[in-house]
């Protein structure tokens, strides 16, 4: 009988889990498939990188994920810290399982760290959404970008300019295997779900007559003046259009501690709220006016939705939502103009980029198996 291939794939922070749903469901249809004579082992690692229910369990329950074969527990800490304590407890796991492969994704700190173990033992690291540059190295995503890409043996790309940047670092040109946006693979498989729930309603909004807030790069909200600036901007949006805005943890740390939390009686219509789950983001970003955000996962949601997005960073390493979709990047001293822009009925048209189609967990999920022979 075939031995059956060990993969191990990881997962730690919020937006790692709607990249690992679809690639769970994939292996479990190559396993169903009796004309696939060798089987798949999954090994589903949770580095516990995020751990509060809304962050993490929230989003297993509503996509269905396995629970984690293995969770690390490892917490909060510092980069160095976060990273070290991923690295020493998953070696311990590789050594004990001895994976064929390792499977990562996305740019965070438990990308990173895994790609090290595993290309140090010298077992092979696939990376799923490789290639995406912000140019950027103050921002700590870009390290595990440039790092987990320099490693790994495989690495499949979203876009062609992921293509290109690799090319352009030297990597050789069999490695890349450009398979699209894993991600809208999720979003496609729970749109009609979102929008049963119309989550927009719970929040009182009306279909198109909101802005859906989200910000949690240490930018925008790990300093005092930054932050300040930010929330006056939206206390005055919130008189044109009612904002919901769900806080990331670290965002809400920050308010508290700057004594910048919005008083309710003071801003009616700018309603803060705990991190959403994944039906409540896609919904909301679905009937929103527009999106304001500083994460990499909506940028590419309202490409797909073809919801305008203002991205509140100087750069962004999915250029295809700005060339191809609805994206456009701005500041705080662009953000009221970029508004009235979109209020004036000025906004951006999109399109949905080649290879975004619902299909890419299958296309990966090939190229695994073809180099591992
Ligand atoms: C991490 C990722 C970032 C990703 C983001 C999505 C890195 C370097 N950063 O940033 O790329 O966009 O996740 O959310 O990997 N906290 C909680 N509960 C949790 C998790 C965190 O309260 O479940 C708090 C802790 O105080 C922690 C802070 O949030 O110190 C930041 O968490 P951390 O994982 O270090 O970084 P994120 O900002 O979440």
């Amino acid at each position: 009988m075939n031995k059956k291939i060990k993969l191990a794939l990881i997962c730690g922070a919020r937006p790692n889990f709607m990249k690992i749903a679809p690639l769970m469901s994939a292996i479990d249809k190559h396993n169903r498939n009796e004309n696939n004579k060798r089987k798949i082992e999954p090994l589903l690692i949770h580095t516990g990188q995020h751990y509060d229910v809304q962050m993490s369990d929230a989003f297993f329950q509503q996509l269905h994920i396995p629970d984690p074969d293995v969770n690390l527990e490892v917490g909060s800490g510092s980069h160095a810290v976060q990273t070290a304590e991923i690295m020493i407890r998953f070696e311990k796991i590789c050594l004990q399982e001895k994976p064929d492969w390792v499977i990562v994704v996305g740019d965070v700190n438990s990308t990173m760290a895994c790609t090290l173990v595993a290309s140090k033992l010298g077992i092979k690291v696939a990376h799923i959404e490789a290639g995406l540059r912000s140019f950027d190295r103050s921002m700590p995503e870009e390290i595990n970008r440039l790092v987990t890409d320099a490693l790994a043996d495989l690495l499949l790309t979203p876009s062609p300019d992921a293509d290109e940047n690799l090319l352009r670092e030297g990597v050789s040109k069999e490695k890349i295997k450009r398979v699209g946006n894993i991600m809208i693979d999720t979003l496609i498989m729970n749109l009609e779900k979102a929008r049963s729930l119309a989550p927009h309603r719970q929040y009182g909004m009306k279909e198109g007559e909101y802005v859906f807030v989200t910000l949690h790069r240490p930018a925008n909200v790990d300093g005092k003046e930054a932050l300040t600036a930010i929330m006056q901007n939206f206390a005055a949006l919130s008189q044109k259009l009612p904002v919901v805005f769900p806080l990331h943890p670290r965002t809400e740390k920050n308010l508290i501690q700057y004594g910048l939390m919005p008083e309710p009686n003071h801003h009616p219509n700018l309603k803060l709220c705990k991190p959403v789950g994944y039906f409540e983001s896609i919904g909301l970003a679905d009937k929103a006016r527009f999106v304001l955000t500083d994460s990499g996962g909506l940028q590419e949601e309202t490409t797909f939705l073809k919801t305008p997005c203002l991205t509140l960073r100087p750069n962004t390493e999915r250029p295809i939502t700005i060339t191809v979709g609805t994206n456009k990047l701005t500041s705080i001293e662009t953000l009221q103009n970029d508004i009235d822009m979109i209020l004036e009925g000025k906004q951006k048209q999109g399109m949905v980029p080649e290879l975004w189609d619902g299909l890419t967990s299958g296309r990966i999920l090939n190229e695994i198996l073809k180099s591992i022979g």
